[in-house]
């Protein structure tokens, strides 16, 4: 059985922890040995899942195989907690909850690293980079395709033939229209509608979502 240790000893990584055995098949089970967070100290214990092994000092010293999951509420963190990763014993493997629900398996294609939780459902050629967390019945259309570090929040739905880049952020029951060319670092607000083209690096508000001027 391989070694798994989580990375972020918050909500997300507790919440992974107390379900850790559903996200990999029956015969792919992993040992969790703790968690790393650059907040805690080591020895701290997390809950009764396990206790901080250290922050990313530790992690970069591991010398043997070690499988690590970046459990952060939002995946810009991980893209920052990643880029400061540099040991090579360390792989990222995606967590994929078992209930996850793809109906057309041959056309799915994912990259490293994410993170699916219960309840998440996509339909026919969807491509999905590294890093992304869908968080909990998060729903994709077909032809869906979205790059990496991007978070999904709880009941988002994202219409077929939307394109997504990097470093975006769904809020939780937002919705984006079909065929929506989104760029990097959109951000749009909770049970917001996207209905037209958002520009990059943005904050998007209200009903249908408007650009937030800040
Ligand atoms: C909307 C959201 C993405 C904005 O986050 P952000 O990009 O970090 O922006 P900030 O929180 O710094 O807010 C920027 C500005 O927008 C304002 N703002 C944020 N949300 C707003 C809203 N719904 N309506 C009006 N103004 C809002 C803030 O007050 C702030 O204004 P200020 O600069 O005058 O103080 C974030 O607040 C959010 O809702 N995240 C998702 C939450 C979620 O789905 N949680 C589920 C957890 S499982």
């Amino acid at each position: 059985m391989k070694d798994i240790a989580i990375y972020g000893a918050g909500g997300l990584g507790r919440e992974i922890a107390s379900d850790l055995d559903k996200f990999f098949p029956e015969d792919e089970l992993r040992r969790l040995i703790g968690f790393f967070d650059d907040g805690k100290s080591i020895g701290e214990q997390i809950s009764h899942f396990g206790k901080c092994l250290g922050g990313i000092n530790e992690l970069n010293t591991w010398s043997t195989p070690i499988e690590v999951a970046l459990c952060f509420g939002d995946s810009n963190t991980s893209r920052i907690v990643f880029g400061k990763i540099a040991n090579d014993n360390v792989a990222f493997p995606n967590l994929i909850h078992r209930d996850f629900n793809i109906l057309d398996k041959d056309t799915f294609r994912i990259g490293k690293g994410n993170i699916i939780t219960g309840g998440c459902c996509v339909t026919t050629n969807i491509a999905i980079g590294d890093f992304n967390l869908l968080n909990g019945s998060v729903v994709f259309g077909h032809d869906v395709h979205v790059g990496s570090y991007n978070t999904f929040m709880p009941g988002c739905r994202i219409s077929g033939e939307v394109t997504i880049g990097d470093c975006c952020l769904f809020g939780s029951m937002s919705f984006v229209k079909q065929c929506l060319k989104i760029g990097d670092g959109v951000r749009l607000s909770p049970l917001s509608p996207l209905l037209t083209g958002p520009k990059d690096n943005s904050l998007y508000i209200g009903n249908p979502a408007k650009r937030l001027k800040i």
